[in-house]
């Protein structure tokens, strides 16, 4: 079976934006590959270094939405990125071969820098993002990423460096294969103000909300302006409540909606009603397998740790050949921790 890996930054609770943008795909890519998910919590250090104290309850929050949804961890290794020490061990050996120019001209990190220009992000951390993450995904060989449009530079660096290594360090085979992105088609998924959805802009709607929230959150929904009065005709096609609909809503009833709106039959109460409806048929079973872990608190800690110990067997594999092709010396006393 190919092998598939992806990680994700413990920034906050996940929203239906990440489900719509990446999970479903992680959740089906479980029937063909072997997967390897995990939380990157060193890469959100690279910003967040110092709010640090938020990591654990935001990787916690991360592990249950995404048992929550559907990530079986009896067929795929859900792991925590800093439980795995040898990813910071062919962080450094890489760092050696990766010349600087090569982590400068990576777009994001000019782009990064100039949106978070309040931080201070002129560490070695922050221009090693991209390095750190070709370590996470080589060490475990994996042949596939999922990723958005964004991140694709930083995949191209990756086989560069792939590249780079095999070629200084030969050995039969090369130790690493150039990994491949799986590029999932990020759809833009609008918050209730209508602008992207994201934690930042306070528009989003988390996979725990309660129902409540949900339609607390439905109701004020921005939608098209031009619809003052309930007698007002609307567009739907200028409306951020329609592309959620586009989501969540069958064809059939998303005509009606529309249909409705262009001809005043409808109030935007109505419509939203209808798509709070259809968001609920996701999100009712993913609150009630939330509860189960809600409810034991030690749960998803233990699938991580159990996640973890198993990527580090991966990880110890793959370390092993990539000292010998660098031809480290090699002491026989072992490893601390081994
Ligand atoms: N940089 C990725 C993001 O911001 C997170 C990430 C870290 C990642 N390491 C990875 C993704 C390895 C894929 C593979 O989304
Ligand atoms: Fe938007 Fe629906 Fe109101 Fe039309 S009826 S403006 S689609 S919320």
């Amino acid at each position: 079976m190919k092998r598939v890996l992806s990680g994700m930054r413990p920034t906050g609770p996940l929203h239906i934006g990440h489900y719509l943008g990446a999970l479903s795909n992680w959740i089906k890519l479980q029937d063909e590959y072997e997967c390897f998910y995990f939380v990157a919590d060193w890469h959100a250090l690279s910003t967040m270094y110092d709010e640090s104290g938020s990591l654990e309850e935001y990787t916690l929050e991360i592990v249950k939405d995404w048992l929550a949804v559907g990530l079986d961890p009896e067929r795929s290794t859900l792991f925590l990125q800093s439980a795995v020490l040898e990813h910071a061990e062919l962080f450094v050996l890489l760092s050696m071969i990766t010349p600087l120019s090569w982590l400068e001209r990576v777009p994001s990190y000019k782009e990064v820098r100039q949106q978070m220009s309040h931080k201070d992000l002129s560490t070695i951390g922050f221009l090693g993002y991209p390095l750190l993450q070709t370590a996470d995904i080589i060490i475990y060989r994996a042949n596939y990423v999922p990723v958005g449009i964004d991140q694709l530079p930083h995949l191209e660096l990756s086989r560069e460096v792939v590249r780079r290594f095999n070629h200084m360090y030969p050995s039969t085979g090369g130790v690493f294969p150039e990994p491949m992105h799986l590029l999932t088609e990020a759809p833009k998924v609008p918050g209730t103000d209508g602008r992207k959805m994201s934690k930042s802009y306070g528009n989003a709607i988390y996979l725990k909300d309660s129902a409540e929230e949900v339609w607390e959150k439905l109701r004020p929904m921005v939608t098209d302006p031009a619809r003052v009065r309930r007698t007002d005709p609307g567009d739907p096609e200028k409306c951020p409540v329609y592309e959620l609909h586009v989501f969540f809503t069958s064809e059939s009833r998303r005509q009606e909606a529309a249909e409705g709106c262009r001809t005043a039959g409808i109030g935007c109460i109505d419509c939203k009603k209808i798509l709070y409806e259809q968001m609920e048929k996701l999100l009712v079973p993913l609150r009630e397998k939330r509860r189960v872990f809600d409810e034991k608190p030690d749960l998803a800690g233990e699938i991580l740790t159990e996640g973890s110990a198993r990527a580090r067997l991966e990880c110890a594999r793959t370390m092993e050949s990539a000292r010998e092709a660098i031809q480290l010396f090699r002491l026989n006393a072992g490893r601390a921790g081994d």
